[in-house]
């Protein structure tokens, strides 16, 4: 198959084609060709060998992890999918990645691709937006009502946290950039607030849920926002026990596990149209080190998607 590797850690200038032989599969695995990927943070952090303790690459390495295409083959046990459904899916890190023709999911990780969307806009949605499912339906309980304050609302998980939030019934107040503003309160904010120009600790209060997903000081100032009893979910980094305590807070860090039963849950509120596709930016697979380099600036808006088949990514 063909695929955008790498064979050392660096700079995007590291990304070659090649020709690869897909994974090996299990009788629980699906073969999925592959119509779009996308790119994540992760993709390029991992790229630069700044995730290698915990994600060490076995070179030559396949990054990305979205996918969204047909299924072109299954393992003897698979129970779930058959050869040409349409499916997206949040594959495994360990395993080779999505900048290819094919990759190899364990059934657990697939679902049905939203049937109203492209292949290229399905293919936006797994890491992000479980992550924002993550954060905000698993662990933060978002309810209707609610005051929830995300920060990064133009970024990939930021858009789809907006309008997860807003489809549970929140009210949401998110950070961007005045660049950004449009776009945010198009997703469905209910204010969003400049972070270069406003505090946001200043004046916003009494918050059930924050979403932190830059660390820092945007987390340590978040503490400050949230009304006693509520909760920081913090994706960029592990908050401190002692400070969520004093404030009287929960405040919790994940790491994202996939799972195909949660993309099957938050691909239904695309499919009932309560949830978008947040794709701002395509590049073609052959172009992943620009893709990359955009990723890598930090102002995205939305999704990076990458078109893996040029013939179907734009189809339903
Ligand atoms: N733990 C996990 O499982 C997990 C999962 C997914 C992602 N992540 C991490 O979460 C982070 C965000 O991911 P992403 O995919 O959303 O990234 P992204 O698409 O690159 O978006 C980054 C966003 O951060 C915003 N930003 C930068 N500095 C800011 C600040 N001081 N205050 C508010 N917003 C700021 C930018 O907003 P403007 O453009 O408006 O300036 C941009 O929209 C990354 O570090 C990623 O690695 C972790």
């Amino acid at each position: 198959m063909y695929a955008m590797i790498i064979d050392e850690y660096g700079e995007p200038e590291v990304f070659h084609k090649a020709e690869l032989e897909p994974d090996i599969m299990g009788p629980l695995d699906v073969q999925i060709k592959i119509y779009a990927t996308s790119v994540n943070p992760v993709d390029w952090k991992v790229r630069q060998g700044r995730l290698a303790p915990r994600l060490p690459s076995r070179f030559p390495a396949v990054l990305g992890w979205d996918a969204a295409g047909v299924v072109e083959k299954v393992g003897s046990k698979v129970t779930q999918f058959n050869v040409g459904d349409a499916v997206f899916s949040r594959p495994a890190t360990h395993r080779p990645g999505t900048y290819a023709e094919l990759v190899v999911v364990a059934e657990g990780l697939v679902a049905f691709k939203p049937s109203n969307l492209t292949y290229l806009e399905a293919a936006s949605i797994p890491l992000a937006g479980l992550t924002a499912w993550e954060a905000l339906v698993e662990i933060g309980k978002v309810q209707a009502r609610q005051r929830v304050l995300v920060h990064g609302g133009a970024g990939g998980v930021g858009s789809y946290a907006v309008q997860l939030a807003k489809a549970f019934g929140a009210e949401v107040i998110a950070t961007a950039s005045a660049a950004r503003q449009d776009y945010v309160m198009h997703l469905g904010a209910d204010r969003v607030i400049d972070y270069h120009t406003e505090s946001f600790s200043a004046t916003v209060y009494n918050v059930d849920l924050v979403l932190d997903t830059i660390g820092g000081s945007v987390q340590d100032q978040s503490y400050t926002v949230l009304k006693r009893g509520g909760t920081l979910v913090s994706i960029a980094k592990p908050p401190d026990a002692e400070i969520a305590q004093a404030y009287g807070v929960f405040a919790h860090w994940f790491f994202l596990e996939p799972d195909g039963k949660k993309l099957e849950a938050l691909g239904y509120l695309f499919e009932q149209g309560k949830m978008r596709p947040a794709v701002g930016h395509v590049f073609s697979l052959e172009d992943i080190a620009a893709a990359h380099r955009l990723s890598q600036e930090g102002h995205p808006e939305g999704k990076i998607g990458i078109v893996v088949d040029p013939g179907y990514a734009m189809t339903r």
